[in-house]
């Protein structure tokens, strides 16, 4: 059984740091577990050293990457932590899959492959598990893990802001992107995500959309037709306290009920979170997973829809 059988695998990632991949990954993933009746499983893989989307977004106490780093480099099962939120388990990141990127090429030199262990163990516990989604976070800088993953995935997210070095860093990965299709990766690009935005600065975000247009020219792909706004409040509020956006909106609902209260006793209220409202924030991320569920759809029924780049 391939892996798109199993689950759909996608990679969120960019050589640049800072560009919102974590917070994408804990939020998407967040939504897609809670939303419907009935929810859909999802599994996030933290494959970066600083375990941000682990530690910080999901607040979960990991291994400090060991069960992936074992994966990685002796083919072992991999060993979620489960039920961090419903239908919703992790794959800790940690420092020790900083060494595993170290010794990548004494691996490949003795014919240890890293992809193939990781590939072939996603695809058991996918099995198991029963997971439709599955969403692994990369850290900016380690090139053996990113190539890994890219072997690994289905799908390719790349978040981006929208200063000179986060669409270089766009630029990289896609030539990364299409190094690992030539050496018979079956990944396909999903599309870019512009991340903190000013959503009333138009003229500027159309100049960005055209240049990321340009980039993935060839691709098959766009892209994405939403924007995640700037919510620099929200965004403390969701590291401090270890919520995604869509988790956010329910506290901040709670604690405007709790302030009243407190008003009415007459005590003096205590500030709780800087956002006021982040319920325009998690709307971004809304509207992000329809896209990315119309997109999965389009290219399960159409697997010709990215074709290979001429030339
Ligand atoms: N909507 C937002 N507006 C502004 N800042 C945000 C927003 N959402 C998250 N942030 C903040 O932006 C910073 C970068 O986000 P994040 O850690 O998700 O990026 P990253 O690409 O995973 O970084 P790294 O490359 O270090 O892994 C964090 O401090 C995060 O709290
Ligand atoms: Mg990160």
């Amino acid at each position: 059984m391939t892996m798109t059988e199993a689950a759909r695998v996608i990679l969120v990632a960019n050589q640049k740091g800072g560009v919102g991949k974590s917070t994408t990954v804990a939020t998407v993933a967040e939504m897609i577990a809670t939303a419907g009746k009935r929810g859909r499983r999802v599994l996030v893989v933290d494959g970066d050293p600083q375990a941000n989307v682990t530690a910080d977004d999901l607040g979960v106490d990991g291994d400090r990457g060991q069960s992936l780093a074992a994966t990685l480099q002796f083919g072992t099962p991999l060993v979620p932590v489960r039920n961090v939120r419903a239908h919703l388990d992790v794959i800790a990141g940690g420092p020790q899959l900083a060494i595993a990127g170290a010794a990548a090429h004494l691996m490949t030199e003795n014919g240890i492959d890293m992809a193939a262990n990781l590939q072939s163990q996603l695809a058991a516990l996918c099995a198991a598990e029963g997971y439709d989604v599955v969403l692994i976070d990369s850290g900016p800088g380690d090139v053996p893990l990113l190539d890994t993953y890219l072997s690994v995935a289905n799908y390719l997210l790349i978040p981006t802001r929208d200063d000179r070095g986060s669409l270089g860093g766009v630029e990289l990965l896609a030539r990364r992107f299409w190094r690992a299709r030539k050496r018979g990766a079956s990944i396909q690009l999903l599309g870019v995500l512009l991340f903190d935005v000013n959503p009333r600065a138009e003229k500027r975000n159309q100049e960005v959309f055209a240049q990321i247009s340009e980039m993935l020219e060839g691709s098959g792909t766009t892209p994405f037709d939403v924007t995640i706004r700037s919510a620099p409040a929200a965004a403390v509020d969701m590291r401090n306290l270890h919520k995604t956006a869509g988790e956010l909106v329910a506290l901040a609902h709670a604690e405007r009920r709790s302030r009243l209260s407190k008003l009415r006793d007459k005590k003096s209220p205590t500030r709780g979170l800087w956002s006021s409202d982040p319920s325009g924030l998690a709307a971004d991320y809304q509207e992000l997973v329809r896209q990315i569920v119309a997109r999965l759809v389009r290219y399960e029924s159409e697997p010709a829809a990215v074709g290979e780049r001429v030339g």
